[in-house]
């Protein structure tokens, strides 16, 4: 079913052999990678985390200003005593094939090559399988994606579709070298990890989005149209038109519309100061979260808690790992990102888009129950986009591939189904 789509696409692909050039003949092949941390830079974070200084605490409402400090004291305590850094970069090590590559981004608005761009490339033995980019956000990185992967390589009922997994991380996240120049907005990562399937041999693929990985994909779906086969996000970010914003405001909103606009409103003035500080002054604020993981740890987990379905209790050592990839490479690079990708105009396409798009919505039991309500209408979606797989989950929360990873595969293989695979 691959070719599907390959006939009317020829003459676009001659149109690319130039840019194709350009990236193959100055990047090289992809390395294959182990993670191999530094035991000295894990034992002086475990350091710095013994000599947290605990600040006092109101006795308001928790979690409305910040992690409440038992939490994060259980947290520091679990750190300094138990964290084990060395058992989970085996595990992933063991699970995963792992790269590196360096890739000038062609046509992009920057000349500084991104080098040592870290992703995991796992492939199916099945000959059918269908190739995948899974694109994350943040606080997070590829390893967001290892629940689903095992499953999506090779299905356990060979009746169901398979994929070859790509998931990078981008630049400043996880193992991948941070940017050094400015400029990486949502065209130029689209040229970069476009860059990187071409010069993996795929010439036509899905996407999988989430987060400011959507931001990317929303791009991707208008600049690389005719490779795209499906672009599947459980995450889309509509914005109320001004008809919309009128409507509500006058009461004249559905019951979904009405949820949904109040659940944004609510996330965005009580809940998204994080990414008006990240998209401002994100340098200012790396001195000190690049100087106290523990304090990274609790500025990153504020909004996880804030938007996690607590479907059960994460483990201390999930969080700190959840931190750790995020603080290994240093935070300036990974958290100035919303300085590039976070703006209401590139949450969406720029034009309507032909991609099939596959929507899963995931609702939770969130502490802020006012934000539980993400559940944008479906016609809002397909004002932008050729929506061909819609499905709404009551539990799930924004991870939902860490969360409730059986029905992202589920839903993932049935947004294949309706086109035909
Ligand atoms: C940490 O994990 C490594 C790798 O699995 C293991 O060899 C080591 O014994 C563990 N350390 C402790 C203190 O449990
Ligand atoms: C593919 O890999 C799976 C999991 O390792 C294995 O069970 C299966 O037998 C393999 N299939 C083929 C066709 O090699
Ligand atoms: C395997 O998948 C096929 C196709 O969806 C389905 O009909 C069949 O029931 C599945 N088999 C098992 C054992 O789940
Ligand atoms: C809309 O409803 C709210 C709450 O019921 C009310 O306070 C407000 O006056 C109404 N606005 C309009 C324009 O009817
Ligand atoms: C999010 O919730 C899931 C369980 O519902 C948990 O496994 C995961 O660790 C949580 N993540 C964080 C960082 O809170
Ligand atoms: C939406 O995608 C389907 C499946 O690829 C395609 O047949 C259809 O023409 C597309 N619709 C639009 C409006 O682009």
């Amino acid at each position: 079913m691959l070719s599907l789509a390959s006939i009317p696409l020829l003459s676009l692909l001659f149109a690319d052999v130039h840019l194709a050039n350009a990236a193959d003949s100055t990047s090289k092949a992809p390395q294959p990678y182990k993670i191999n941390v530094d035991p000295a830079f894990i034992e002086e974070t475990r350091r710095k985390v013994a000599n947290f200084r605990p600040s006092v605490e109101l006795s308001g409402p928790a979690w409305a200003e910040g992690p409440p400090l038992e939490d994060i004291t259980n947290i520091a305590k679990y750190w300094k005593e138990s964290y084990n850094w060395s058992a989970v970069e085996s595990k992933i090590n063991s699970e995963f094939s792992q790269y590196t590559i360096s890739l000038p981004p062609p046509g992009g608005n920057y000349d500084l090559p991104l080098e040592d761009i870290y992703f995991i490339h796992q492939r199916s033995n099945r000959s059918d399988a269908i190739p995948l980019l899974m694109l994350h956000g943040w606080p997070s990185t590829s390893h967001e994606w290892a629940a689903v992967i095992p499953e999506l390589v090779n299905p356990a009922n060979s009746s169901q579709p398979a994929f070859h997994v790509i998931a990078p991380d981008f630049p400043g996240f996880g193992f991948s070298k941070p940017a050094r120049k400015a400029g990486l907005g949502p065209a130029e990562y689209g040229t970069l990890f476009s860059g990187l399937m071409r010069q993996l041999g795929y010439d036509e693929y899905a996407v999988y989005s989430t987060d400011l990985g959507y931001v990317i994909a929303q791009s991707m779906v208008v600049e690389y149209e005719t490779k795209i086969i499906n672009h599947i996000t459980d995450f889309y970010l509509v914005i109320p038109s001004e008809t919309d914003t009128a409507r509500y405001n006058a009461n004249q909103t559905t019951f979904e519309e009405t949820a949904y606009i109040s659940s944004m409103n609510a996330f965005f003035a009580d809940h998204a100061g994080y990414s008006a500080i990240h998209s401002t002054l994100p340098l200012s604020i790396a001195y000190a979260l690049n100087d106290s993981p523990l304090g990274f740890l609790a500025w990153m987990y504020q909004l996880f808690f804030t938007v996690n379905d607590s479907l059960s209790q994460p483990t201390p050592s999930d969080i700190i790992t959840q931190a750790l990839l995020l603080y290994i490479p240093g935070v300036y690079g990974n958290i100035r990102s919303y300085v590039e990708l976070y703006s209401l105009e590139n949450f969406a396409a720029k034009r309507k888009s032909s991609v099939p798009t596959s929507v899963l919505q995931h609702g939770s039991l969130l502490a802020y129950a006012e934000l539980a309500n993400f559940n944008y209408p479906r016609e809002w979606v397909e004002r932008n986009a050729n929506v061909t797989f819609f499905a709404r989950h009551d539990r799930g929360g924004h991870f939902p591939a860490v969360t409730v990873p059986d029905s992202v595969v589920g839903d993932i293989r049935e947004s294949f189904k309706v086109l035909g695979y």
